[in-house]
């Protein structure tokens, strides 16, 4: 077990409480956890159920959802447990609000995840008037992060923010840059959204996580097993992130912007052709829990 927590909050990125359960044991202790359409389609029950042939409905699709995430609840600590409204390129901010406020009834430490595009921002701004914590995810630039600051102004809790780390080293960019860049931005503000560093895909990123005191990352629960296997390991002082993929080559930075986070959400430039991609897999991995498949 860990003799000391790290000061980044750690969430499981899964949809499988037993794998929670291990990670907990693994580590004496799990933050919060993380769920989104394609992980609850990759649910043992839920991948039974389709081996079988059943179809899922799309009431049985919520109520499964429900199930992972109600036995997930009371696993884990005051991260609490992210839980994602479905949303494809149309659903309107209304749609999204009425999935939240139901969602966050579920557990008492629901987090509601919307996407960063305008409809997303738009349900936020509600949700946390309403008292409804939010996690934004899908973000992939500064300027995302700075319209989920001001959309989420005046919150009384904390509100989350996911850059999705994996994703932008998939194609080349330096994930981990975004990370620093948005923690950069946010000291200029009043500390009201917390990082949440997400699509995590190797110790590298996890240890460099620590090394900035990024709030919170969510962590597949193999990443977190390999971390247990070599002993914990943390930075030292002198720690320097290597960016590189996978196969070595050198990702390309990602410069810090000059943005104003006293500006109004809507004048941020929030389009980003990872979050539209995002969502497209969100849409198919959640639809392919509808029809049978192999
Ligand atoms: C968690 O909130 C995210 O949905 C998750 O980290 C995405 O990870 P991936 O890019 O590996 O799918």
């Amino acid at each position: 077990m860990l003799a000391e927590r790290p000061k980044t909050k750690l969430l499981v990125d899964g949809g499988d409480p037993d794998e929670t359960l291990r990670i907990k044991k693994l580590l004496g202790f799990v933050d919060g956890q993380t769920s989104n359409p394609s992980l609850s389609a990759k649910n043992p029950e839920v991948r039974r159920l389709i081996a079988s042939g059943h179809r899922l409905s799309s009431k049985e699709e919520k109520d499964e959802y429900k199930r992972i995430v109600q036995t997930i609840s009371p696993l884990v600590g005051d991260a609490g447990v992210s839980i994602e409204v479905f949303a494809d390129l149309d659903t309107r901010a209304e749609d999204m609000l009425a999935q939240g406020r139901e969602m966050f009834g579920w557990i008492p430490n629901a987090y509601i995840k919307y996407p960063c595009i305008h409809e997303g921002l738009r349900a936020a701004q509600v949700s946390v008037r309403e008292g409804i914590r939010v996690n934004m995810t899908l973000c992939f630039s500064q300027e995302q992060a700075a319209a989920v600051y001001a959309a989420t102004g005046g919150s009384k809790e904390p509100a989350y923010v996911s850059p999705f780390v994996g994703r932008l080293d998939d194609r080349g960019d330096n994930g981990m840059e975004l990370v620093k860049n948005i923690q950069q931005m946010y000291e200029g503000g009043d500390g009201h959204v917390r990082v949440l560093a997400a699509s995590i895909r190797n110790l590298n990123h996890l240890l460099y996580c620590f090394a900035l005191k990024t709030d919170l990352a969510t962590v597949p629960g193999k990443i977190l097993e390999e971390w247990a296997a070599q002993g914990f390991p943390m930075p030292k002082h002198d720690f320097v992130y290597k960016a590189v993929d996978s196969r070595g080559t050198p990702l390309k930075a990602i410069p810090y912007r000059q943005v104003n986070l006293a500006d109004s959400w809507e004048k941020f430039d929030v389009s980003h052709e990872l979050t539209t991609q995002g969502i497209a897999k969100f849409v198919a991995d959640y639809e392919s829990t509808l029809r049978h498949s192999a």
